[in-house]
Parts: structure tokens; C-alpha cells; sequence
């Protein structure tokens, strides 16, 4: 029967590498002030988060975000030994589009230089679950064999969003830029085991307003009321959290999914070479792996140098191990996510 398989695995971040210390002077162009600007400190951010570093694109030059899913893309079709014209449908998540719309996949398509072949480009807005979201739909289009060379990328531009003041620290310190892209196809074998073995994606809408960035109402006319003196109206521009609740309900929801997905398997923690769970704290992941019993030694994260760059961060961390030669080709690995929504799920597949 045919199952999917994955066929090439690119990542890509920008040069410029912001430390918590430099973080705390950085104004809202990211240029360094001689004075603090958010009141944060590195062994705050390091303690409760575990994140070192992150990345950032440099303001002025016009980068954007499929910009960095181009570069992502690139990378995963060399991988997969593929062109761009051999991708007959995009799918792209992220919560930080291009523009309102249309969506960032066709921006992806038009850099890649394939518009005129007319693939199918889908856009996703599952924030931090993303990813799984992708290959979920990924999966499913190839075993109906409705497309045979998917290209599922996670890019954010988180840096131009955030708010570099002491209000928003919270947020601020979390999110850096980056992507990760697969390339994923049909493949023909009888074994329940082989490329991707699961796919599960949930979501509760209760917790909407616990992680969210307003921007607009559409409810509301006018639907966009923005005054840059006014501090309160100006708070629309930044994502908002309820942070204690995320991560209880993170820890929660990543607990939940790894485990199910193990129960639906049949599947031990022998079976699978690799942990690669969603990257918003390591204290949550910390959690995550101690109540659902996960082995210390199979569990990656990369938050530390890159933040949380939600729907890139599974391809970018297998990837940043990968190319320090820890994860390897035919590794099986159990991804699990959550994020704003709620929305949350996992995912098993051999790379
Ligand atoms: O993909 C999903 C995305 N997001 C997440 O998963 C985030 C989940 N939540 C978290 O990671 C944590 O809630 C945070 C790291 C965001 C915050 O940690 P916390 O332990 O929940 O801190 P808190 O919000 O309860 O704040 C504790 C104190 C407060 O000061 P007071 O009121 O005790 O004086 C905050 O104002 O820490 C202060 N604080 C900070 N201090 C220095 C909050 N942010 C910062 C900061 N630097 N960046």
C-alpha cells in the first residue's frame, strides 16, 4: 500500500544572534541602546525558560517570512535531491504571514520560481502545533495519492512583533526567527512501521485568548484601531499570554498526545530513537519527559539557541541535531506539540 515517506530535511536561520544580555538593550528596530529597554536579565530567561539565544532577521532589508521559508525550502529539496519544480503542492504554517492575505505559501511558490506550474499552496494557522497540523495533511494527501512531492514548511518572523519593552518581557525573551522544511512522497510497503507511521492534531478553542496576537478585529468597525501614543490601543500590535496557563496545559497536552500515540502504536520507547517535542520552555519539555516516563538520553531540544520559533521548531531541531551528527537517517522519531488555539498533537515517523 502506498505511505509516506520523507524525503529530504532543511532548516534555516538567520546570522544575527541576539544573547538575553543583548536582548535587555535592544530597541524596537533592534538597534542596541545604551540604556535598558526591557527589564529582563539573563538568568531569569535562562532559569525559567532555558533559552540562551535566538535569532533575528535583519531589520531594513525586506526579509520576510516566506523569505526564511525559501531558504528552508532550498535546503530540504537538496536534501531530497529534488527541484522546485518537482513540489506539486505547498503547505505552510505559520503565525506570522507575509501579509493578511493571501497566504505566505504563494509568496513561497513565487520565490521559488514554480508560480506558472499552478501547484496547490495551503497556508496553515496552527501557531506551535503547525507543523504536525502539516504533515498530518501531508500524509493524508499522499496516501490518496492527490500529490506526490509535498513541500511542509514552519517558518516565523517572530522579531518584528514583539514588544521590546518591559510590558511585553514575557513574550519578548520566548520567540526568535527561523524555518524548517520536508519534502515528503508516496512510497510503496506493506509495513505499519515505515515513514510516517502516525499523525494525531487536536485542538480546544477555550483557550483562544490565553496565547494570541490581536492586530485586527474584523468585528469591529474600524477594524483596526491603532494609536501609537495610546498604550493600551498599541498592546493590539503584540501577542498577549496567560503564561501560567500555556504551560500547564502545554505540559498537559504533550503528555497526553506522546502517550496516545504510543498506545496507538503499540510502540515502546525502544522502538523510537528520538523525543523532538514543540520549543517554547524546556522547563515545559523538562516536564513533559518526566511525567510521560521518557528516557533523558532520547529527548532533543535546540530552545536554547534558537528560542521558540513554533511552527519551525520540530524540522529545525531535528535538523540542528542532525547536523551535528547526533540524529541520523532511519532514526524513528515521536514528535509532540502545542500551542496557541489550543491546539496540540503528535506525530511518529521514520526520517
Ligand atoms: O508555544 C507556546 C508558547 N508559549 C509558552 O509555552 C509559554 C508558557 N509559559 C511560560 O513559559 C512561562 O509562563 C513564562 C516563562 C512566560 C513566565 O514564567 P512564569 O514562571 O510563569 O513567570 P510569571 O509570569 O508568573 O512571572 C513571575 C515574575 C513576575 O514578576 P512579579 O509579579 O513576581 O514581580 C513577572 O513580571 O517574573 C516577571 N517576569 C520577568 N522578569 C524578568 C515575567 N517575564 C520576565 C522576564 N524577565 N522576561
Amino acid at each position: 500500500m502506498i505511505r509516506t515517506q520523507i524525503l529530504g530535511l532543511g532548516s534555516y536561520v538567520p546570522d544575527r544572534i541576539v544573547t538575553n544580555d543583548e536582548l535587555t538593550f535592544l530597541d524596537e528596530k533592534h538597534i542596541r541602546q545604551d540604556t535598558v529597554q526591557t527589564e529582563t536579565n539573563d538568568a531569569w530567561i535562562q532559569q525559567r525558560t532555558g533559552i540562551k539565544a535566538r535569532r533575528y532577521v535583519p531589520i531594513g532589508e525586506g526579509v520576510a517570512t516566506s523569505d526564511l521559508a525559501l531558504e528552508a525550502a532550498k535546503h530540504a529539496l537538496a536534501d531530497a535531491g529534488l527541484e522546485a519544480k518537482d513540489i506539486d503542492c505547498i503547505i505552510l504554517g505559520t503565525l506570522s504571514p507575509d501579509i493578511h492575505f493571501p497566504g505566505t505559501a504563494v509568496f513561497l511558490q513565487k520565490k521559488l520560481g514554480i508560480s506558472s506550474q499552478g501547484c496547490a499552496c495551503f497556508d496553515i494557522r496552527q501557531q506551535c502545533s503547525g507543523f504536525v497540523y502539516g504533515m498530518q495533511m501531508a500524509d493524508a494527501f499522499i496516501r490518496t495519492g492527490m500529490y506526490k512531492r509535498i513541500l511542509l514548511v514552519g517558518a516565523e518572523l517572530h522579531s518584528h512583533s514583539l514588544d521590546f519593552t518591559t510590558r511585553g518581557r514575557d513574550v519578548t525573551v520566548l520567540f526568535g526567527d527561523g524555518a524548517g522544511a520536508m519534502i515528503l512522497g508516496p512510497m510503496e510497503s506493506e509495513d505499519p512501521r515505515s515513514g510516517v507511521m502516525y499523525t494525531a492534531a487536536h485542538a480546544d478553542g477555550n483557550g483562544a485568548m490565553d496565547l494570541y496576537l490581536k492586530i485586527f478585529e474584523i468585528a469591529k468597525a474600524p477594524y483596526v484601531n491603532y494609536d501609537a501614543r495610546d498604550r493600551d490601543e498599541n498592546s493590539t500590535k503584540y501577542p498577549q499570554m496567560d503564561g501560567k496557563r500555556v504551560f500547564l496545559n502545554a505540559v498537559r497536552g504533550m503528555v497526553m498526545a506522546t502517550n496516545t500515540a504510543l498506545a496507538k502504536t503499540g510502540l515502546t520507547w525502544d522502538d523510537i530513537t528520538w523525543f523532538v517535542p514543540h520549543q517554547a520552555n524546556l522547563r515545559i519539555n523538562e516536564k513533559v519527559a518526566e511525567v510521560a516516563k521518557i528516557p533523558a538520553e532520547k529527548v532533543l531540544n535546540s530552545i536554547e539557541f534558537y528560542g521558540n520559533t513554533t511552527a519551525a521548531t520540530v524540522p529545525l531541531t531535528i535538523d540542528h541535531w542532525r547536523k551535528a551528527g547526533k540524529v541520523k537517517r532511519g532514526d524513528r522519531i515521536l514528535s509532540a506539540v502545542f500551542g496557541s488555539g489550543f491546539t496540540w498533537g503528535a506525530a511518529i515517523f521514520t526520517l
